[in-house]
């Protein structure tokens, strides 16, 4: 006899996760299942982003960040370390330790919430009037049967086609969260986010890193002007990243030997002790099962489904990374939530236009809303004003003056269309540009707003005043 649910969600990462809370939140009896194993093959709910993604990855981010400024910032505040050296075991057993408060976090918020987890693959059996019957195979064998169906089944690292990833040599984000030496030269093919981001983790703990990059612009989906202030600063930092160049054959023997032409068609070989390839993501719908229930995928794999997440099933949802749009853990969990409400016969909705991205690299780079070549291509009559850090009294007192904060505003009503930050904290700092886009604000509503001194935040406000020419500080 199935085990009977509201709600089943498949998939325990940020999109699955959530939803399920929701869901219960809602009144609704809930079972989530996940598959995901920790190293003692115990459940290690909280998908690619708490295992294998945007915790461990910050973890990794802030220690080498640390290493970094002992070697090289503290001298100036007049702090003198002798004798730095660097324990990557404890580095990397800090790390794991992090993922882990996360995983028993989510455990613990299942029991709060009364959502029954279930550690496992999770695959369709079939449908019929009641609804959808899902096996479970794991720990435990399980029939559960749902009315509704949420899948959040997430994405997984894509590879070379030639190169296979080993996780020794050649690295997907799995493997490049765990080097145990840090390696003597680090290649990366891809610069995009993973690329930059893990570039960086390494760079700071002593690599010598070289990305290459297929595209021939950098930072394609940034806005202009912030993508090459920070091509500027990581080649300044000793990143070697290498635009326009097409891979070639990859040897994998003792250590990686990588063949590339440049941008100018030159033959290229290069060695490096290990390779990231962080050349994008693939939808993961592996083991589901979903012929059996005939559910629709689209071209690139994507489980097809419309502005409000609903498949080609009835009351068969999918949520995040294995849906179209961005692969961002917030997204997934703004999905998560409106669809949970939305089965609940609720109104929940997701703004697209105002989903903040965050390049964690040192200084970061936060976007929301447009670009100014997205509002060019567009025809939009815009006003640009930007303010840089380097004026900004707390980011001279911390010692990180590098980058600035841009707006970009309606020309006719001065409403803010996009805010682009490449500077210290700028994940923090978008927040208020989000909430500001959320409220259809105008720059001058953020130019009129006290902000405290010092802080960091006086310069968005600054940037704001730039809209219209009259920045006090600059
Ligand atoms: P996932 O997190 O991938 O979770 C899916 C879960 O479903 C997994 O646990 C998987 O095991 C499970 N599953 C799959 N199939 C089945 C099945 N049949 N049965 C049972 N379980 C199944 N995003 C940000 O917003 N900020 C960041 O800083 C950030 N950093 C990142 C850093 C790295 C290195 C990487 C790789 C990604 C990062 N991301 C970041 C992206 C973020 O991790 C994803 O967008 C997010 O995890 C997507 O959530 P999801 O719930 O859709 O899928
Ligand atoms: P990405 O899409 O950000 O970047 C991939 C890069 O690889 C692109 O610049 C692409 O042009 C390049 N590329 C593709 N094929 C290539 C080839 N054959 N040779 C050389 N270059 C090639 O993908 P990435 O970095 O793998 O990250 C995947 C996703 O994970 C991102 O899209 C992002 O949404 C998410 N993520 C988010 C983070 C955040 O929010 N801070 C952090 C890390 C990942």
């Amino acid at each position: 006899m199935s085990k009977q649910f509201d709600v089943i969600v498949i998939g325990g990462g940020p999109g699955g996760y959530i939803a399920a809370i929701r869901a219960a939140q809602l009144g609704m009896s809930v079972a989530c299942i996940d598959e995901w194993k920790n190293d003692k093959g115990g459940p290690a709910p909280g998908g690619t982003c708490t295992n294998v993604g945007c915790i461990p990855s910050k973890a990794l981010l802030q220690s080498s960040e640390h290493f970094e400024h002992a070697g090289h910032g503290f001298a100036e505040h007049g702090i003198e370390v002798k004798g730095l050296k660097l324990n990557l075991d404890q580095m990397l057993g800090r790390k794991d330790t992090v993922v882990k408060q996360n995983n028993d976090g989510i455990l613990y918020l299942f029991k709060k919430n009364k959502v029954t987890f279930f550690h496992g693959r999770g695959a369709f059996v079939k449908s019929d009037a009641e609804g959808y019957e899902i096996s479970v195979t794991g720990a435990t064998n399980e029939s559960l049967k749902g009315k509704h169906i949420i899948l959040a089944t997430g994405s997984n690292p894509r590879a070379l086609p030639s190169t296979p990833f080993d996780e020794k040599l050649v690295l997907s984000n799995t493997g490049a969260l765990a080097i145990d030496a840090v390696p003597k030269k680090l290649g990366v093919i891809g610069a995009g986010v993973i690329g930059l981001e893990m570039g960086s983790v390494w760079r700071r703990l002593g690599a010598e890193v070289t990305i290459l990059e297929a595209m021939p612009t950098f930072l394609g989906a940034v806005d202009e002007q912030i993508a090459k202030e920070a091509h500027k600063l990581f080649t300044k930092q000793g990143l070697v990243i290498e635009m326009g160049v097409q891979i070639g054959e990859i040897k994998v023997g003792k250590e990686v030997t990588v063949n590339y032409t440049d941008a100018d068609g030159k033959a290229h070989k290069q060695q490096f002790d290990r390779l990231i390839v962080s050349i994008g993501r693939v939808p993961n719908t592996i083991g589901l099962n979903a012929e059996a229930v005939g559910l629709t995928l689209d071209e690139r794999g994507f489980i097809a489904v419309d502005a409000d997440c609903r498949s080609s099933l009835p009351n068969v949802w999918a949520v995040g990374d294995v849906v179209r749009g961005p692969l961002l853990a917030h997204k997934a969990e703004e999905e998560g939530v409106a669809v949970a409400e939305r089965i609940a016969g609720q109104h929940g909705h997701v703004n697209f236009n105002t989903i903040p991205w965050v390049i964690y690299t040192s200084p970061e780079i936060a976007w929301v809303g447009k670009t100014e070549q997205q509002l060019k291509a567009e025809g939009i009559a815009y006003k640009a004003g930007s303010f840089p850090f380097m004026a900004n009294g707390r980011a001279r007192a911390l010692g990180d003056t590098s980058g600035m904060v841009k707006f970009l505003a309606d020309a006719t009503s001065d409403e803010i269309l996009g805010v682009h930050i490449i500077g210290p904290m700028a994940s923090e700092l978008i927040a208020e540009s989000v909430v500001a886009m959320e409220f259809r604000a105008s720059a001058e509503d953020i130019a009129r707003i006290c902000h405290a001194h010092p802080s960091l935040s006086e310069a968005t406000k600054e940037a704001a005043l730039a809209v219209d020419k009259r920045s006090l500080n600059f």
